[in-house]
């Protein structure tokens, strides 16, 4: 069933656990996830990024979630990821997607205030729910670059601030994670995950979790987190099945071929996923 991702995420909130937001280009992604999903009765986001969106189309990105989640068995959120822009927020609000996040992170607050606060009045009247960010987290994210001299943490009385004056639904905080592949262990800042949840009282996000140790998420959704984005941990799976069976079968033409144990490797770390962040059972 396709819902919110504030429904899915207030439960995840009320009962300690985290819902996983996988990013999708694809079918063959969304199917993994779905599979997933179903499997161990976990409740899931599918998330499309703009670069996501840009490589699909919208019209095939928000059918295929569409399709997805009405079809399946477990409570499922369409979701946009990292919306830069004010036009691309709406475009995927008229296409269905129940949730959409706008980054207004690159601005500075008053600014990051007005723009999620305008997208929220407008998503909320439609009945789609809203992410937004603060503090500025590092790494990329397909076309959005944030170097390390840049990122910065997220301030919790800002986020206070932040939180009442736009109504945003869910946040995404700055604590110690970036987006991509991991030079060395990332540290994360626990005390600051806490100092944020006790003056705000919505769910929590984390970006950048791919590389990021089990005990450190897990941790992390103890303090507060109710939602954990995963992208790059997909895309090794993916890729590392693709050159594996093509080394293997250098005259395989068949695409089924090539890519249903690619399929089979982004459902199995997906799971493993699932089972980290507590969601399985909980659909
Ligand atoms: P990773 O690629 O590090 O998993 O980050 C994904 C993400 O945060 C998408 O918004």
């Amino acid at each position: 069933m396709l819902l919110t991702g504030k429904e899915l995420l207030l439960d995840a909130q009320k009962n300690k656990y985290a819902v996983g937001a996988f990013n999708v280009n694809n079918m063959e992604i969304i199917q993994a996830i779905i599979d997933a999903a179903e499997e161990l009765n976990s409740p899931v986001i599918l998330q499309a990024s703009q670069g996501g969106i840009k490589y699909a189309g919208i019209e095939y990105i928000a059918n295929l979630g569409k399709l997805a989640g009405r079809n399946a068995k477990v409570p499922v959120a369409l979701h946009l990821d990292h919306g830069t822009d004010f036009d691309q927020v709406m475009l995927c609000i008229r296409h269905g997607f129940t949730s959409v996040m706008i980054d207004g992170s690159i601005f500075p607050l008053e600014e990051n205030i007005a723009i999620t606060k305008k997208v929220v009045d407008i998503a909320h009247a439609v009945g789609v729910t809203v992410e937004a960010e603060l503090g500025k987290i590092g790494g990329t994210e397909d076309h959005i670059t944030v170097s390390e001299k840049d990122a910065t943490f997220t301030d919790p009385l800002e986020a206070k601030r932040f939180v009442e004056e736009t109504g945003v639904d869910y946040l995404a905080i700055a604590v110690g994670t970036a987006h991509g592949v991991y030079k060395g262990e990332p540290k994360l800042d626990y005390d600051r995950i806490k100092a944020i949840r006790e003056v705000v009282d919505i769910p929590l996000v984390l970006h950048g979790s791919s590389g990021v140790p089990a005990e450190s998420l897990q941790k992390a959704i103890s303090l507060g987190i109710s939602k954990i984005n995963i992208d790059t941990d997909i895309r090794n799976a993916f890729a590392g099945a693709v050159k594996e069976f093509v080394m293997n079968n250098p005259d395989e033409i068949d695409p089924r071929k090539i890519l249903g144990p690619a399929t089979k490797a982004m459902k199995e770390i997906i799971k493993e996923k699932m089972e980290i962040f507590g969601s399985a059972g909980r659909a």
